[in-house]
């Protein structure tokens, strides 16, 4: 176990389909730089992510990407007192490619190789921006793989609330945008098109919003869509409508379900992490809702909503101050299947 944090940390991620580096100075809390180079474009042609590709693409990009920044930031690796890699979930191969860069590079320098659970990244990450919330707080983690509500009393202190049954937000939105013609990943395009739909021309369901639990489903809101879009000819204003309406269904259950889980926790202070936390609505509907409720809700800085090796270091860096980093050796794995509130 690492007590102290070392003056610098190298972040990186690879579990999906961006390559992420960042440069973290623990000592002083500030963000040195970051880069993301996105596949989103090379796995477009096959309407989601190629695994193998996406691999294959991380090799390719790590070490200029890691280069350029350390020569923007004017530091070396020598500098460097830890490196910190998302260890899972995610895809196999694309992790295996990040630790294995990881424990190279921690090896060749004599300085610990730390993993790290994405979704901590994740709920960490606004503690990054201009105003970082307080501990305990509720996040919603709402990602293109997964949607949940945890209890976060501090760092490695993660109680699951609840989650989805079937479907991920940022997956029902990706699902949609693809039933109305959209490209991969959709959710992006869909809020988009949404803005020039009007509101209330169709009415789609509100998955489990009165469940009484904290607990969602999204794949019936795609199949609803479905009906719609096969009854009707697809219109361009159409098409807005349709999404605009799955946006507010979908903004209506999550911001019902984070003001259940603030009401059950007792907690005052909302936290929205992962890729679909940057859609608009959502954070317009969040913004009014905990104001009348007088609560608060925090966000990453928004380049920092989608994957990032900023939100590695974070984490490795709270984590080595709190002494919760395991080193020790580079015989390293992945976990592609990891649930972030299971002990370690
Ligand atoms: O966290 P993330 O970058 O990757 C992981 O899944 O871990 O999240 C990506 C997901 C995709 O499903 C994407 O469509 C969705 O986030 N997303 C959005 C928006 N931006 C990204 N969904 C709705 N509105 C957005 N503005
Ligand atoms: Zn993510």
């Amino acid at each position: 176990m690492y007590q102290n944090p070392p003056v610098l940390i190298l972040g990186i991620e690879t579990s999906c389909d961006e390559t992420g580096v960042a440069l973290y100075d623990a000592a002083a809390g500030i963000l040195l730089g970051h880069v993301v180079h996105s596949q989103v474009a090379m796995h477009e042609a096959y309407g989601g992510v190629v695994p193998e590709l996406a691999s294959r693409d991380h090799i390719r990009r790590l070490v200029p990407l890691a280069r350029g920044l350390f020569e923007r930031a004017g530091r070396a690796p020598g500098d460097l007192g830890a490196v910190a890699y998302t260890e899972g979930p995610g895809l196999a191969g694309a992790l295996l490619v990040g630790a294995a860069f990881a424990h190279a590079l921690a090896a060749a320098l004599g300085v610990p190789a730390i993993g790290i659970h994405h979704l901590e990244g994740h709920l960490l990450s606004p503690l990054l921006s201009a105003r970082p919330p307080e501990f305990p707080f509720v996040a919603l983690l709402v990602s293109g793989g997964h949607t949940q509500l945890m209890r976060v009393d501090g760092v490695g202190r993660y109680e699951l609330l609840g989650e989805t049954q079937d479907d991920a937000a940022g997956e029902a939105f990706d699902k949609t945008a693809t039933l109305l013609g959209l490209g991969y990943p959709g959710g992006p395009a869909l809020s988009q098109l949404a803005e020039r739909g009007q509101a209330g021309r169709h009415n789609l369901p509100r998955p489990m919003i009165a469940s009484g639990d904290l607990e969602f489903s999204f794949s019936g809101l795609k199949t609803a869509v479905l009906t719609l879009v096969r009854r009707a000819e697809a219109t361009e204003q159409f098409r807005a409508d349709v999404a605009r309406a799955f946006q507010d269904a979908i903004v209506e259950v999550l911001v019902a379900k984070c003001m259940l889980a603030m009401e059950r926790t007792n907690l005052t202070r909302l936290v929205v992490a992962g890729g679909v936390g940057a859609n608009k609505q959502l954070r317009a509907a969040l913004n009014a809702r905990t104001a009348s409720a007088g609560t608060e809700v925090y966000y990453p800085e928004l380049e920092l909503c989608t994957d990032n090796g900023a939100m590695i270091a974070l984490a490795a860096a709270l984590r080595m101050q709190a002494g919760l980093a395991a080193g020790g050796g580079h015989a390293f794995t992945v976990r592609p299947r990891w649930d972030l509130a299971a002990p370690r």
